[in-house]
């Protein structure tokens, strides 16, 4: 059986615990398959779940962690057998039922997605609800027409969601404006395929109902004003994808936009899709990305790295994508 690292959050009172602690299996809560987790990875909701920043965590004592990547171990059902590569993003793990950051987890089965051919469960980690929330934002658009004449913006470009968006449109062969507000960025958005790079200032003053037609589409991480301005600045027909709130859950915007020029806009909803476009989605970030996200987006960090990450992704200081170390990691390439 043996123990193994984990990081649980408890709350008793007005005091909130953050530590690693040796768990069993014994501890696990009920499931079909567990899963030796080889990865997780850092989202702006687990930052908000680790710190109790936000109300994710639904009760205590919890693993965090919204995904996790490993193999299985035991499993229940014949659909998984023991030794296959799986990846769970959502579903409520790490807020309703204990999650990534343990060395083990237990998980209902059709939560689990199989790792697609040739990808590693870093890779799938590197990308993790942030790559998989692009992939359903760029879907949406091309779901809408969204041609390849015009930019497509991406707002919080320098984070996980926005930083997954910019190189995945840009391989695609879409022109990407990537807005930020850390212009020592500029280079690494450059260098991801950021065709131009915006000030995410502009984007968050108060903007006229309607602007110059600007973007074809827009994906947009940040809400608030930012999503009000992108708006006003679609051009007739676009579509923009809201997926986050970094910036706000308001939306100061005006009906003109829909009346006068017809955009649309669309939500991208990550913890809950269903199965089969899951698959096609993890699918299709696999064809896109053979070798996965480029190295400059993804750092690496252990278990006991991320109550500090935590704080740091969200104070906007974390670039591209976090992932998380978890039991042995595969053997470098050294010297022979
Ligand atoms: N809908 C879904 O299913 C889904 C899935 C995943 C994530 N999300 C949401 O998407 C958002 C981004 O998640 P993430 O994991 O990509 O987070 P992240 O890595 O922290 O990226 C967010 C980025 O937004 C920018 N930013 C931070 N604070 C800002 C502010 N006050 N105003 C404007 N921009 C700001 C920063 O980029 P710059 O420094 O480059 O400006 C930051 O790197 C979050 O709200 C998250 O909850 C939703």
């Amino acid at each position: 059986m043996g123990s193994f690292p984990a990081l649980v959050v408890r709350e008793a009172g007005k005091i909130r615990q953050v530590a690693l602690e040796a768990m069993d299996d014994a501890q696990l809560p009920p499931g079909e398959v567990t899963v030796a987790v080889q990865f997780s990875s850092l989202n702006y909701k687990d930052g908000l779940a680790i710190t109790g920043k936000g109300p994710i965590i639904r009760y205590y004592p919890m693993v965090p962690g919204i995904d996790l990547a490993g193999r299985v171990i035991a499993s229940d059902v014949s659909a998984f057998a023991p030794g296959d590569p799986v990846l769970v993003t959502g579903w409520g793990i790490g807020e309703e039922h204990w999650g990534g950051y343990a060395g083990k987890a237990r998980v209902r089965a059709d939560w689990l997605v199989r790792l697609p051919a040739n990808m590693t469960a870093r890779q799938a980690m590197g990308f993790g609800t942030a790559g998989f929330t692009a992939m359903l934002a760029m879907q949406n658009l091309e779901a809408h027409g969204v041609g390849r004449e015009r930019e497509i913006l991406v707002t919080g470009a320098g984070g996980g969601v926005g930083g997954v968006a910019v190189a995945l449109l840009s391989r695609l062969g879409y022109r990407v404006a990537a807005s930020t507000g850390r212009h020592e960025l500029d280079g690494y958005l450059k260098s991801l395929g950021a065709a131009s790079i915006l000030d995410r200032a502009e984007l968050a003053a108060p903007s006229r109902p309607l602007l110059r037609e600007r973007w074809g589409g827009v994906v947009d991480t940040v809400g608030g004003q930012t999503l009000a301005t992108a708006l006003a600045g679609l051009a007739a027909y676009g579509c923009a994808v809201a997926c986050g709130l970094v910036g706000g859950s308001d939306l100061p915007a005006t009906v003109f936009p829909f009346l006068l020029r017809g955009v649309a806009l669309v939500g991208a909803e990550s913890a809950h899709c269903p199965g089969p476009r899951r698959v096609a989605a993890w699918q299709r970030l696999a064809e896109i990305f053979p070798e996965g996200l480029p190295e400059a987006m993804v750092e690496e960090i252990d278990l006991a790295d991320v109550p500090a990450k935590a704080e740091a992704i969200l104070a906007g200081r974390t670039r591209g994508r976090v992932v998380v170390r978890l039991g042995s990691s595969p053997p470098r390439p050294g010297p022979s």
